[in-house]
């Protein structure tokens, strides 16, 4: 067979390792030749590609990114977009594609599926919020990192007695903050999921004080919005194909709005790309390799509209439209389950 692959919208460690699993197997075990498209989608409908081999995906697997370049290029955003994927696959005699992506990329690669594309999903992102699969590979890394980052914080907030405000990524979905909140043990933890109060915030480190803790740290997802009004977050006003606007600033708002109430000397950090960049955990990698290895097989089922998903610890497969058809948010008592924490 024939076979296309691309990676679409934000990178995230273990890319590579879907990539170079579905290369290995596709030609060592099924005799295919693999095409990979550059700059996820705009690399179909330009048809922009390179010929994947054993060779060139040779030491790729501890790499962070995409070796092949990825675009938040939405085809059903012109006029002709169906057909020249199609005309692509037909020009370029390929059986099938498969696509490693998110809610957008993924959201695409069904909607084609229904337009009568041979595709196969394979998910990814860090901010772990993809339907139907228990966890996408890279959110590990991205907890690392930011984890890492919340205990280096810790230590300099101490000497200086300060407030610090860590800002992570997670537009709609809280899962980095929550888990590297309460991971690295933060004061405050605030996620999309849940407006929040900045006068309850405010009560909770104004607490540790009275307890003798003299700093505290708040993480906040940049998805997180305060509630009531009571506090002006600036946003970027631009959106991309999808629709998503630019988040970004709910960190520094905090700040200024902490230091204003209780005059506790504050500071924002935050970490923004440095949590998709750089090389996979080991968990990353295996879990990425594990679905690579599902992704053509797939393929070679003829499972198109599938996508490959983690269940517990097994490996399986759901239709595409499983994973697009809602957000995975955290649930509100899975983050009550972790208040008592708080403060
Ligand atoms: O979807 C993954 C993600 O990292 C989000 O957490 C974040 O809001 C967004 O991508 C940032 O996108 P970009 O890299 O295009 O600014």
């Amino acid at each position: 067979m024939r076979i296309g692959i691309l990676t679409g919208g934000g990178d995230c460690p273990g890319l590579n390792a879907v990539i170079r699993a579905v290369v290995r197997k596709a030609i060592d075990a099924y005799g295919d030749q693999v095409i990979g498209f550059r700059d996820g989608w705009r690399g179909v409908l330009e048809g922009s590609f390179e010929e994947l081999t054993i060779d060139s995906t040779r030491g790729i697997l501890p790499r962070g990114g995409t070796i092949l370049g990825s675009s938040r290029t939405n085809p059903y955003k012109r006029e002709d977009g169906v057909q020249r994927v199609r005309n692509i696959l037909s020009d370029f005699n390929l059986d099938g594609l498969i696509a490693i992506g998110g809610e957008d990329t993924l959201g695409v690669a069904n909607r084609l599926h229904g337009d009568g594309v041979k595709v196969i999903g394979v998910p990814k992102t860090i901010d772990n919020d993809l339907g139907g699969t228990d966890v996408t590979f890279g959110f590990d890394t991205a907890l690392h990192i930011a984890t890492e980052a919340i205990d280096r914080l810790h230590t300099t907030a101490e000497s200086h007695n300060r407030i610090l405000v860590v800002e992570v990524m997670g537009r709609t979905a809280g899962w980095i903050a929550l888990h590297s909140g309460v991971a690295g043990g933060a004061d405050v933890i605030l996620i999309p999921e849940i407006p929040f109060d900045i006068d309850e915030v405010c009560r909770l480190i104004r607490r540790r004080h009275e307890r003798g803790r003299y700093f505290s740290i708040v993480v906040a997802a940049e998805g997180a919005t305060p509630k009531n009004g009571l506090m002006q977050v600036a946003q970027t006003g631009s959106t991309d194909e999808f629709g998503h606007v630019r988040l970004g600033g709910i960190g520094y708002a905090l700040e200024r709005e902490i230091e204003a109430r209780t005059g506790f000397e504050t500071r924002a950090t935050v970490l923004g790309h440095v949590q998709r960049g750089g090389t996979p955990t080991a968990f990353d990698r295996v879990l990425a390799t594990r679905l690579g290895l599902a992704a053509i097989d797939a393929v070679h089922e003829g499972k198109w509209g599938m996508m490959a998903a983690l269940h517990s610890t097994h490996v399986e497969l759901v239709p595409l439209a499983d994973a697009v058809a809602e957000v995975r948010h955290v649930p509100v008592e899975q983050y009550q389950h972790f208040d008592v924490l708080f403060g």
